[in-house]
């Protein structure tokens, strides 16, 4: 593989990316192993984003690389259209069992999007199917990030990410957000303040009426708006609401799924249950593109009650991919083996006194933690939004540590492999960084 730098970077046009600016002055990846990737420059640097929450069990974990590896050289590809592989049979068996059999069902997908844009048209094609149609509304909230599909940026609430797009899918409503740095700044865990902007769905309930109303989706902890954690009691409440109320409930499981709050979901974290899960990244430890919707068993019952036929038209060419369920099955693995959750409930304390310690350095107005999860918030430069963090950010970078902002905010969130001395390394840097930011 090419290590060096590419001859021409034109062609390119690349993903929520400064563009012009990356260009001038590009920041190359060319290898990972374990907690460290390695610059095109030959410079380490510690990885305190799993890429982009990607990688819970580290980078090249041996036992996934060699099942994907096995896996190519014996069935490249197959369709899931009208036929299968046993590799994504196997694998749906031990993702139910991986959620403690709560989930009946699993249907694949190849990123977060698409898992998110499939749960919004199960949501509705389930109420259709149980003869209530008229259930279309679906309800997002404000600072919520579900990916860039039509639907996931319909019920999302981030404002960059839609603006641009036009009228995007009617009939969407939107929660509002529970960030409160007056009342819940410097939180530990879950924030005191806030359970009661669940009961907002009781508003939109009021003005829309509960027979309109399909589903409700959001992060149990919105991570790409800069670690959002849900106040106490304020999940459990939507829960009852959205009972009470006959609409589903998806959470939005992308970052948070596969260890990152140091439980094998954030519904286990919280004690919650939705009716429909997404998630994607740390599902094959970033190793091959997939997502997947985990559904409970009432959900698949009324399209396996229905006629006859194909039950669901929806589906990708990519689904359940062999390469896929190769790398997802070895990770399911390797979560047991390794015991990832026993290393990230071990250093969670440690890692948490070493964010907090922040506190008090310049620009540093509020710290949030949960599981392996930061948000450090900074108060942004007047008249330049997000310009702070994204300084500290390309600063980081030429330190030796990978970090990840949205506006001003840093948001970290390392492999579940890491050890103390990765958490000294990190803020150690950090620490530097901050103390010199302009
Ligand atoms: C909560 C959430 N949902 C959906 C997505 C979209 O996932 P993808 O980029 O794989 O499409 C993300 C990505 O960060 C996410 O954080």
């Amino acid at each position: 593989m090419n290590e060096s730098r590419p001859e021409s970077m034109s062609s390119f046009w690349m993903p929520f990316t400064n563009n012009r600016d990356f260009k001038a002055n590009p920041r190359l990846l060319v290898s990972a192993e374990g907690m460290y990737y390695k610059d095109v420059d030959g410079n380490t640097v510690l990885d305190g984003t799993a890429g982009l929450w990607c990688v819970p069990c580290g980078h090249a974990q041996p036992k996934i690389v060699a099942a994907v590896r096995e896996m190519v050289g014996q069935l490249d590809f197959a369709p899931t259209f009208q036929m299968g592989h046993p590799a994504a049979f196997d694998l749906a068996e031990k993702l139910m069992d991986y959620t403690g059999r709560r989930f009946g069902h699993v249907f694949y997908t190849n990123s977060g999007s698409e898992a998110v844009d499939t749960a919004l048209k199960m949501a509705l094609a389930y109420h259709r199917a149980r003869g209530e149609a008229g259930r279309t509304r679906l309800i997002g909230r404000e600072r919520g990030y579900h990916g860039v599909g039509f639907g996931g940026i319909s019920v999302g609430g981030i404002g960059g990410n839609r603006r641009t797009f036009g009228p995007l899918l009617p009939g969407v409503d939107h929660l509002p957000h529970t960030h409160n740095l007056e009342k819940n700044a410097y939180s530990r865990a879950e924030p005191e303040h806030g359970a009661n902007l669940a009961d907002e769905l009781e508003r939109i309930v009021a003005l829309h009426d509960a027979s309109t109303i399909a589903a409700v989706i959001v992060e149990p902890v919105a991570g790409s708006t800069g670690v959002l954690i849900p106040p106490k009691g304020y999940l459990k409440r939507l829960r009852e609401l959205c009972t009470k109320h006959g609409i589903l409930l998806i959470f939005d499981e992308v970052i948070t799924g596969f260890g990152r709050l140091t439980t094998p979901f954030a519904f286990d974290y919280f004690g919650v249950e939705p009716d429909m899960v997404t998630c994607a990244k740390g599902l094959t430890n970033g190793m091959v593109p997939m997502g997947a919707v985990f559904t409970k068993q009432h959900i698949h019952d009324a399209f396996m009650d229905g006629p006859a036929g194909i039950e669901l038209f929806h589906g990708y060419t990519y689904s359940g991919h062999p390469l896929a369920c190769a790398a997802a099955l070895a990770t399911l693995e390797v979560f047991e083996e390794q015991k990832i959750l026993d290393n990230a409930k071990g250093v969670q304390e440690y890692w948490t006194d070493a964010v907090h310690s922040l506190k008090g350095l310049p620009h540093v107005i509020d710290i949030r933690t949960i599981g392996l999860v930061a948000g450090i918030e900074l108060a942004p430069i007047d008249g330049k939004p997000g310009a702070r963090a994204f300084s500290a950010f390309k600063k980081a970078f030429a330190d030796g540590v990978l970090i990840r902002t949205t506006g001003d905010i840093i948001a970290l969130s390392p492999p579940l492999v890491l050890e103390k001395k990765h958490i000294d390394e990190l803020f150690g840097k950090l620490a530097t960084i901050l103390k010199n930011l302009d």
